[in-house]
């Protein structure tokens, strides 16, 4: 199958790949740029694993082709950190013991990093449906929302 090339604007670097028309964003990143903070868990859209920010927007990355993001800008969990310091989203997962297996971690960070993207001060019920898509079958939940939670203070908190 014939390549094709794109260019596309991942966690701030311009990258140039040339990628045949089957292949997903979650392969590209994985196979093709070596990021592998991203996770295939289902390749199904049903697991949210494989969440990454496109123009802002989280998506499953397993059901984008890579095609189709010629020219978008894609922020992988890897991109998170800024200069060595964690997000906000990072530091507050952590802390707040909402990582287990780790495997759901990479899009749970890219949905909530959305969230408090676009709100900045988020209720329990936004929170719980921004991370509808992500399921975690270690942790419940509850950790993760207050990590959230706290996530958002602290941004507000550098903020101000
Ligand atoms: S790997 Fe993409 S939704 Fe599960
Ligand atoms: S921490 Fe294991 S699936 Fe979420």
């Amino acid at each position: 199958m014939a390549n094709h090339r794109i260019t596309i604007k991942l966690n701030d670097e311009f990258e140039m790949v040339d990628v045949p028309a089957n292949m997903t964003l979650l392969q590209m990143l994985r196979d093709k740029l070596a990021r592998t903070g991203t996770k295939n868990g289902c390749n199904a859209g049903e697991c949210g694993a494989c969440t990454v920010l496109l123009n802002g927007e989280p998506v499953n990355s397993c059901m984008v082709l890579a095609v189709e993001c010629d020219g978008a800008e894609v922020i992988t969990v890897e991109g998170l950190a800024k200069d060595g310091v964690l997000d906000p989203i990072q530091q507050a997962i952590m802390d707040h013991g909402g990582v287990q297996c780790g495997f759901c971690t990479p899009g749970i960070l890219i949905s909530a990093k959305a969230l408090l993207d676009r709100d900045s001060n988020p209720s329990e019920e936004t929170i719980r449906e921004a991370l509808v898509g992500n399921l975690c079958r270690c942790t419940g939940y509850l950790r993760i929302i207050d990590a959230v939670k706290d996530a958002a203070s602290r941004q507000q908190a550098l903020t101000n």
